[in-house]
């Protein structure tokens, strides 16, 4: 089976994360996004991903490349040269998602976390004889998303309703799909959107399908977001793998540690925290609600709490960084240091504290 990510869009709600990367690229639990989702398709017998990309290629393709040889699939890259939305990128990958055996395949967005049930889904899609199938989630606030009303029973749509301004119901479009090559024949080759305009057209032709997706989901897409995800993610994976988070006198909660990562004596770690690759939290450093990225040091006494420390960035001792502060790469903050919501471009040295929340260029 193939599936296409579609990888285009600029990340502008996850900068200054997404100054340096791009945003498939931007670490979650320690891990590049877009390599959580690589991993499930690989597992239900994915043998090709398709990026479907706008701009900077060669930074995902490298990057990726590593991940060809080391999970055996192929990864290839569809570069559109002017944005084509979310439905023309599939027209464009036409011959690579089509091969004549006419199975279906997959298409995701690319920053959606959950616990990908794609075997699920391939089981509903095959059972229902429709042309698509999309996964569901229940929100509290829809209006941030494409709303599905639908059959409970069966799981036809009746409507797709792209972020509605008037209430429609709160199920809403999780970006998951498994979709018939007929479907191809529905998009042309110019920006289109999947959510306005074809899906629609074929919920209009009672042939799309909603599955309810188990277990948690989020669009990690904003910081606040990122951060709940991290939270329901870290959930999910002690139900699952209970093994793979930290324990020790030093923690509370759930809390992922990276093995290169070194933690000092003294601290106290969690809940929903990761601690990226090669990552040092020196003695006596508080974690709660956060995210340290890769190479990133966190000096001693230092407390970090609701916030987004980006790779290879120091944070000084007695400093405190808290309410959604988001460091860039390789940021620097002072010793005894205060921030409170700031939003740090890539390459800053701060010396003086950050009392309310703003950006700092
Ligand atoms: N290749 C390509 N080209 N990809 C694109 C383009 C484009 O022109 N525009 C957007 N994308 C990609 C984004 O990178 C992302 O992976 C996906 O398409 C969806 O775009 P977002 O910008 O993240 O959309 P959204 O979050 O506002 O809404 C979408 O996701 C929601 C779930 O998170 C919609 O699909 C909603 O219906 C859905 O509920
Ligand atoms: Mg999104």
């Amino acid at each position: 089976m193939k599936a296409l990510i579609l990888v285009g869009g600029f990340g502008t709600r996850l900068r200054p994360l997404t100054l340096s990367v791009p945003k498939p690229l931007v670490e979650f639990a320690n891990k590049p996004m877009i390599l959580h989702q690589i991993e499930a398709l690989k597992e239900v017998g994915v043998t090709e991903v398709v990026l479907a990309i706008n701009y900077q290629p060669e930074v995902m393709l490298n990057f990726l490349k590593e991940f060809e040889n080391k999970l055996g699939i192929k990864i290839t890259c569809s570069q559109e040269t002017e944005p084509l939305g979310t439905a023309g990128p599939l027209a464009l990958a036409r011959d690579k998602l089509v091969d004549g055996s006419g199975e279906p395949f997959f298409v995701l967005n690319s920053d959606v976390i959950s616990e990908y049930p794609f075997a699920e889904l391939i089981q509903f899609h095959n059972a229902h004889g429709g042309e698509a199938t999309i996964l569901v989630t229940q929100v509290n606030e829809p209006s941030k998303y494409g709303v599905v009303v639908m059959d409970e029973e069966t799981g036809k749509v009746e409507r797709f309703v792209e972020k509605p301004k008037a209430f429609v119901g709160n199920k809403i479009n999780a970006g998951i799909y498994l979709l018939n090559p007929s479907v191809l024949g529905r998009i042309q080759l110019k920006p289109t959107s999947i959510e306005k305009q074809v899906f629609p057209q074929i919920a209009a032709d009672q042939k799309l399908f909603a599955m309810v997706l188990p277990g948690f989901w989020m669009d990690i897409g904003q910081p606040k977001d990122y951060i709940t995800g991290l939270r329901l993610y870290l959930d999910a994976l002690r139900k699952k793998s209970p093994g793979k988070l930290a324990a020790g006198a030093h923690v509370v909660g759930n809390v992922l540690v990276h093995e290169t990562a070194v933690v000092g004596e003294g601290c106290l770690i969690g809940p929903d925290v990761s601690v990226g690759p090669g990552c040092v939290v020196e003695a006596g450093v508080r974690l709660s609600r956060c995210t340290v990225m890769r190479g990133t040091r966190i000096k001693k006494h230092a407390c970090v709490s609701g916030s987004i420390i980006g790779t290879h960035s120091t944070v000084g001792q007695w400093a405190r960084i808290e309410n959604m502060t988001i460091l860039g790469e390789d940021v620097h903050v002072g010793d005894e240091i205060y921030s409170n919501g700031g939003v740090v471009l890539p390459h800053k040295e701060i010396k003086s504290s950050i009392l309310k929340p703003e950006i700092v260029m």
